[in-house]
């Protein structure tokens, strides 16, 4: 007889074991399946957001920022450093050991709470409410387990790009870009997006000659359009080449070098590279779940098709995180987790899109909530701004950070906040005030009554929104 649980929970990201922490906090009996494992073979939880996305590659964003202050920035306070040497396989090693410590930490996590854990690869096996989920583990039989309810979070993996498949070694995704063993002298990413900015940074800082390929014109184009015209200068005169609506004519992987023969507005030219990246997207992992077969509906892009509670076409079935649609974010995908597992316990559970804040970790940092000015326009929405360069603040000058500006926009009848954009020193950390308040629908008045403290970066968001009617102080 399988064992029967509440809530099979498939995949253990961000997505997944954050259902299922919160699965079994309700009192729920829950099995957590996942089947990522290391190079060595070692089952290790966390899913791409441990393993190889958002936490090892700000690792290595904070140790390149390092190396490139040390170097620029520190001469400004008087300090100045002799015999500077740069350790990769040291460097690489912390990022091993930071992903480990937080993946073992998931798994006491799950322990703690009782969730049952089985590594191994999860398919859909029919039945009905409940289902039969089947697992296939390295080296045991089959095992099928009864769940009443199911959990989908199978996450996300690269898109290829069909000319050029990546071959972890010259031409690598988002995994061969955290561990390279040494420098790239000329690199090379196809993609101008959020992988290819923070990764493309990270390699230019520590050496790297990086150019960026971008199939549109267009730069970041879910970000506000005139951070993303800041972004685009200050990005540029780091360092980092931007070529921008491109045609590829040829790609060409030698044993010595890729070879990219492209068209773009200057004509057609060759560059060669020592590596290169492809990012340029991630689609939804369904396979191997065996949707099809049971009559899990996909849609045209091959997501799970899911309403707005995260209920699939199939009666119990919920899917959340990267496999369905919405941003490809760890705190989107964890906060679908807790909706779902609080509505299959019976309570009332949703999760605002509207205030899921986004952050890209370049430095600056770009971060934002709510719609950009450009959304706006096109759905006809009367607004006020108010905006205020960290240029102006004493903090950011301490920080020897003050490019950037924080922008709000709010709306002209009611002046509630509708947006919050920010490219700047600590983005990450100031949208949360943001997210709050658009979270308690503030206006920008309230903000502009709120104290902050000084000196400090809040106050260009306060400065902003006192800007939105025209009454910034320090401007
Ligand atoms: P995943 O994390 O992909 O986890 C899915 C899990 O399910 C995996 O362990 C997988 O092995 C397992 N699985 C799949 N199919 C099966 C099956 N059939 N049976 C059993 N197990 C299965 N997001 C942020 O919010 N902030 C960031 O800073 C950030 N940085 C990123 C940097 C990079 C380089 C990348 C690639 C992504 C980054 N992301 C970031 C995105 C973030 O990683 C994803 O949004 C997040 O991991 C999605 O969580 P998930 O649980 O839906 O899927
Ligand atoms: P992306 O969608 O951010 O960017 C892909 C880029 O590639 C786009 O600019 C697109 O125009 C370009 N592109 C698409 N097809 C192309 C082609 N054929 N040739 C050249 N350019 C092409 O995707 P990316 O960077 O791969 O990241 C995937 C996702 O992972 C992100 O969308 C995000 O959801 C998540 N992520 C989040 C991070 C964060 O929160 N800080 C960090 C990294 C990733």
């Amino acid at each position: 007889m399988p064992e029967t649980f509440d809530v099979a929970v498939i995949g253990a990201g961000p997505a997944g074991y954050v259902a299922a922490i919160r699965c079994a906090q309700l009192g729920l009996h829950v099995v957590c399946i996942d089947d990522w494992k290391d190079d060595a073979g070692k089952p290790r939880l966390g899913g791409t957001c441990l393993n190889v996305g958002c936490i090892p590659s700000k690792v290595l964003l904070e140790s390149s920022e390092n190396y490139e202050r040390i170097q620029q920035n520190f001469p400004a306070h008087g300090i100045t450093v002799q015999g500077l040497h740069l350790d990769i396989a040291t460097m690489l090693a912390r990022k091993e050991k930071i992903s480990n410590t937080l993946t073992d930490g998931i798994a006491v996590l799950l322990r703690k709470n009782k969730v049952t854990l089985i590594h191994g690869r999860a398919a859909l096996a029919g039945g009905g409410a409940p289902w039969m989920v089947a697992v296939v583990r390295d080296g045991a039989d089959a095992q099928e387990i009864e769940a009443v309810h199911v959990i989908v979070a199978t996450g996300s993996i690269p898109r290829q790009l069909p000319q050029i498949p990546v071959d972890h070694d010259r031409v690598v995704d988002n995994v061969g870009a955290l561990n390279f063993k040494e420098v790239p002298k000329r690199l090379g990413i196809i993609g101008a997006g959020v992988i290819g900015m923070e990764l493309g940074s990270v390699w230019r800082r520590l050496g790297s000659n990086v150019t960026l390929f971008q199939a549109h014109d267009t730069f970041l184009p879910s970000v506000d359009e005139q951070i993303a015209a800041n972004a685009l200068r200050i990005f540029s005169r780091q360092g980092l080449t931007f070529k921008r609506g491109v045609k590829f004519v040829s790609i060409k992987v030698s044993k010595k070098n890729v070879a990219i023969e492209f068209e773009d507005k200057d004509g057609i030219s060759t560059q060669q590279f020592d590596k290169l990246i492809i990012a340029i997207g991630r689609v939804p992992n369904t396979a191997g779940l065996n949707a099809g077969k049971v009559g899990l509906k996909l849609d045209g892009n091959g997501y799970i098709d899911v309403d707005a509670h995260c209920r699939t076409s199939l009666p119990n079935i919920y899917a959340i995180g990267d496999v369905v649609r919405g941003p490809m974010l760890a705190h989107k995908g964890s906060e679908e987790g807790v909706a779902v597992a609080e509505l299959i316990a019976g309570q009332a559970s949703h999760v605002n899109y509207e205030t899921i804040p986004w952050v890209i970790y370049t430095s600056p940092e770009i971060a934002w909530v709510g719609q950009t000015e450009q959304a706006l326009k096109v759905a006809g929405v009367d607004y006020r701004k108010g905006t205020f360069p960290f240029s102006a603040n004493g903090r950011a000058h301490a920080l020897q950070e003050t490019a950037g500006m924080v922008k709000v926009l709010a709306d002209a009848k009611t002046d509630r906040i509708l947006g919050v954009h920010i490219i700047g020193p600590f983005a990450s950390e100031l949208i949360q005030e943001a997210v709050v308040a658009m979270e308690f629908s503030a206006s920008s008045e309230d903000i502009a009554r709120i104290v902050h403290a000084h000196p400090s970066l809040s106050e260009s968001f306060h400065e902003a929104a006192l800007g939105v009617s025209n009454r910034a102080i320090h401007i």
